[in-house]
């Protein structure tokens, strides 16, 4: 029988997520015992190039904190042409998409159950990424909890370095405070560029489906903001 992995983290003082307690379920033990031996991967592991994930010639996508899954799944299946890579610390929702990815046959799709900071840091080679997804970041609200919030100047030059000359960096948040100070942070960074030029947030892109969190924050007539900028050079 699997021992249903644990989320994978270095030691570090400031972290940007909680893991919620409750127990796993029998459906998502299930899943991890079917699924994990195909669609995990560890942070322990090497870089993608090392593991032998990576085909020349398919752009590579990397989503961080997918929450449950649905929107990641749903663009896999879509662009098939893509090589996608999740990240998540949330064991409920990784198990839920490599359910998903493994009843739909999916063989484009890996997943990390690791801290991204400490994913990007180790596992991807530079200039490897064509886009890099971070769709609805926990806000963090309280002023005396922004250091917890991902995007730090650290975190966007980690990014910067992976990205290819050209990849994307896709934000979208529906809490208006954090866009704005992440357009006023990414403004110091002269590698990137606003899609939206003076616009500053972009519409929706047609290949982002909407995710769960979103959709909770719709019924309760959030708006949304979409942040697309480009690496340069
Ligand atoms: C507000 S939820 C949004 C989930 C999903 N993107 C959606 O829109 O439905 C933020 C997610 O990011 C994950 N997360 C936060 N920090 C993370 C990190 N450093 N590494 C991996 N996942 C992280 C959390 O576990 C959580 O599931």
């Amino acid at each position: 029988m699997l021992k249903i992995p644990k989320p994978e983290f270095k030691e570090k003082s400031i972290r940007t997520f909680v893991i919620r307690a409750g127990r796993i379920t029998e459906g998502q033990r299930a899943a991890f015992e079917q699924w994990w031996p195909r669609y995990g991967l560890s942070l322990y592991d090497g870089s993608l190039t090392d593991i032998g994930y990576l085909v020349p010639g398919k752009k590579l996508v990397v989503e961080i904190g997918f929450g449950m899954g649905d929107s990641l799944f749903e663009m896999a299946r879509v662009e098939q042409d893509k090589q996608f890579v999740g990240i998540e610390v949330h064991p409920p929702g990784v198990g839920r998409l490599i359910n998903c990815a493994g009843e739909a046959g999916l063989d484009n799709l890996r997943v990390y159950m690791a801290d991204a900071n400490d994913v990007l840091q180790d596992c991807f080679d530079e200039k490897s990424v064509d886009r890099l997804q971070l769709f609805f970041p926990d806000p963090w609200h309280k002023k005396k909890h922004h250091k917890r919030r991902i995007v730090q100047k650290e975190f966007v030059t980690r990014v910067i370095r992976l990205l290819k000359p050209g990849g994307i960096l896709h934000i979208a948040t529906d809490w208006e405070a954090y866009a704005q100070a992440i357009v006023d942070l990414l403004r110091e960074f002269e590698e990137l560029e606003n899609l939206a030029g003076e616009a500053i947030y972009s519409a929706r892109p047609a290949y982002r489906p909407q995710t769960k969190f979103e959709k909770r924050g719709e019924r309760l007539g959030h708006r949304v903001w979409d942040l697309l900028y480009c690496r340069r050079h």
